[in-house]
């Protein structure tokens, strides 16, 4: 069955894209940014505490139901769960769906920073022109037309990668593009903690504060949990999907350990290429929040570094558009399985190419709606602002955003604990794993973490999640 599904090639090929899934906007703009400003080293502890007893736990879940079944999410639920649980799935490949309608125009934004810094580079036309981030980045939202073409371009460049396949397409791509990534973090980072007055911005990121702890500690708890379950790319099948292509024979629980440390580790690394700069070129913590960050702040740092500076522009934006088109296949990825399972279970093999061609179709019909939006800059109708603006609905990119990340992906990776723990049986967890050969280490732990301790905190999660939208 495997051999017609498709599999990773090698097991450092399934490292690979599972980190390009996890590696991407969320690590580059999201994490540097809370850590900061959210009590640094202790906010690091924080996450890697959640990492640890969450993260790790619907992790391990997510790739063992993908193996176990070898189905996607929905094929999965369908195969291994009773009616209770069996529309969770569902959820997954829907806010799979919202969340590359938005997360492709984020993209194409970088994309359009990257051309814009070469264009500086090489002293041509379609470089900044003198422009500063801010005049630059309220241009481009009202360029409706520029900002759709980049979104599309993002989803042509991940629709041929899925096309390829899950051997010859995402992870041929992934086991190069992400040792080129790590290395041009690594020489933005050089270039960035070598500027004078870098040290500030790492002692923003890294001196232990505990003022937010005493201030709001259950948000820093929520902000940390939120930010760990969209940079772990859990709680909507990616990671079952990536599962049920992983042989036997490889060791699940290792390799979800493996893709949460190079998680974190990619973070923390963004956060020394992006911050040190911003502080150094007179940023201040509110330069640091949101798109501000990557669209504004950061270019204008480019730009006062001399002449240097387009080609380390060049560079960054690069490395965020590789990390943006890694996650952006996986995404494209799920729904894909989703048919090509459906054709499976009809006894046909389905056509990848041709469903991934109507998927990303799909999804560019409504990443226009949001390209076109412009962060609500060119007031394309939105309905639900008649309900008074609130986090959630100032803007369709907004309204995406809180469907997806505030509600489903907590709701799903809870959901799926419950499943695992109270239906299915921790035990199967353990015997999945440990068909690889090698025993699973910490059973009574995992069981622990599994029952109590993760739905407890994805509770939590959630309801910090509906907060932070305005939603309670
Ligand atoms: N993990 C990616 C990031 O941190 O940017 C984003 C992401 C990819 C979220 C895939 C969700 C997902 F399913």
């Amino acid at each position: 069955m495997e051999g017609k599904r498709g599999t990773w090639n090698s097991n450092f090929g399934f490292i690979m894209a599972a980190v390009g899934s996890a590696v991407g906007l969320g690590n580059i703009w999201g994490f540097p940014y809370k850590m900061g400003s959210s009590g640094g080293f202790a906010f690091l502890l924080i996450y890697l505490i959640l990492a640890v007893l969450i993260g790790f736990v619907v992790m391990m879940g997510e790739l063992v139901m993908g193996r176990r079944s070898g189905r996607g999410a929905v094929g999965a639920y369908a195969k291994l769960a009773s009616r209770k649980f069996r529309w969770v799935g569902w959820m997954g490949v829907l806010s799979a769906f919202l969340i590359m309608s938005f997360y492709s125009v984020l993209g194409g934004y970088c994309l359009k920073y990257m051309v814009v810094n070469l264009g500086d580079m090489l002293g041509m036309s379609f470089g900044s022109n003198g422009l500063n981030g801010g005049d630059m980045f309220t241009l481009l939202l009202k360029n409706q037309v520029e900002c759709v073409v980049y979104t599309l371009i993002i989803m042509v460049i991940g629709a041929a990668i899925v096309m390829g396949g899950i051997s010859g397409g995402i992870e041929r791509f992934s086991k190069y593009a992400m040792p080129a990534l790590f290395i041009l973090l690594i020489v933005v980072i050089i270039r960035s903690v070598t500027l004078d007055g870098a040290m500030k911005g790492l002692e923003f990121m890294f001196a232990p504060n505990f003022e937010p702890f005493e201030k709001d500690f259950i948000s820093v708890l929520s902000l940390a949990g939120g930010q760990m379950f969209f940079s772990l790319s859990l709680g909507m099948g990616i990671m079952i999907t990536y599962g049920s292509y992983l042989p036997r024979r490889e060791n699940i629980q290792r390799n979800a350990l493996v893709v949460i440390f190079a998680d974190t580790v990619a973070s923390i690394l963004s956060g020394m290429a992006v911050i040190p700069a911003a502080f150094a070129l007179g940023g201040d913590g509110a330069a640091m929040a949101g798109p501000k960050l990557l669209y504004v702040t950061l270019h204008n740092v480019f730009n006062s570094m001399g002449d240097i500076g387009p080609f380390i522009g060049m560079l960054f934006y690069l490395l965020v558009v590789i990390a943006t088109v890694t996650s952006v296949i996986s995404l494209i990825e799920v729904i894909t399985t989703f048919f090509m399972d459906h054709a499976e279970n009809h006894g046909k093999t389905g056509n990848r190419r041709l469903i991934t061609l109507f998927v990303s179709l799909a999804i560019m019909a409504l990443a226009t709606l949001v390209a076109a939006d412009g962060l609500g800059t060119n007031g394309v109708w939105m309905p639900f602002q008649a309900f008074g603006v609130s986090g959630w609905n100032d803007c369709w990119l907004s309204f995406m955003d809180m469907l997806s990340e505030g509600v489903m992906m907590p709701l799903g990776a809870l959901l799926m604990c419950l499943f695992i723990s109270y239906e299915w049986g921790v035990d199967r967890v353990v015997t999945e794993v440990e068909r690889c050969g090698d025993r699973f280490v910490g059973r009574q732990f995992f069981s622990l973490c599994f029952k109590v301790i993760a739905p407890l905190g994805m509770v939590f999660i959630l309801w910090g999640q509906l907060k932070g939208f305005g939603l309670v």
